[in-house]
């Protein structure tokens, strides 16, 4: 089975792809589909924003379509920098220019906690289909490390680890992320099965 992913983020797409593939799962990249309307991420939640862009997209390339809006909730910023997560920074800031403002911001701060969060939409040109959240706890870091992943991996340590998502590597960052999660939900849901 073939979907749409509606995303442009390589990584993000990298990691949709290995974990779905054993499911027999073919993910197609808005790059490949061609002519992919982009959808303005203006929800001020992870659901708002994943279903948004699943519902626009399936309408508009008439085909099966799933997102994923994600993002980092800091416990000592109040779930900062949350749906905001890739325009911490501003617009034309790099990882590590937000990895930078998160270490600044949480200068003194007593607890480190934080959480992955990764919300999944599946949508037809029908309509939605189905969501599903993900989670993964874990702790920032005082400086980054390791060169795996992408967007805040290098600053985040998983529950249960000593290392970061980036030093880690895409096995171990697959079995138990945010992404990981929202996708075994959605596949136990039944969300994949058309
Ligand atoms: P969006 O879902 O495209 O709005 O962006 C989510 C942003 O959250 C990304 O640009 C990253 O900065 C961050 N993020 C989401 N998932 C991950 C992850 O698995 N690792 C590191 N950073 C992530």
């Amino acid at each position: 089975m073939k979907i749409l992913a509606a995303t442009n983020n390589a990584h993000k797409l990298e990691e949709l792809k290995t974990i779905l593939r054993p499911h027999g799962v073919e993910v197609i990249s808005a790059k490949e589909a061609g002519g992919v309307p982009e959808v303005v991420e203006d929800r001020d939640t992870f659901e708002g924003n994943a279903v948004k862009k699943a519902l626009e997209t399936a309408k508009a390339k008439n085909m099966i379509v799933f997102s994923d809006d994600s993002g980092l909730s800091v416990d000592a910023l109040d779930g900062r920098p949350g749906v905001y997560s890739a325009r911490y920074a501003g617009e034309n800031a790099t990882d590590t220019d937000r990895m930078n403002k998160l270490l600044g911001e949480l200068k003194g701060k007593t607890s480190r906690k934080a959480k992955f969060v990764c919300v999944i939409a599946l949508a037809s040109p029908d309509g939605l289909i189905g969501t599903a959240t993900g989670e993964c706890h874990g702790s920032i870091g005082f400086e980054a490390k390791g060169n795996q992943g992408f967007g805040y991996d290098p600053l985040f340590i998983p529950d249960g680890y000593k290392e970061t998502f980036a030093e880690l590597g895409e096995d171990i960052k697959n079995s138990m992320s945010h992404r990981g999660n929202a996708l075994k939900k959605a596949l136990a849901d039944g969300h994949f099965k058309f």
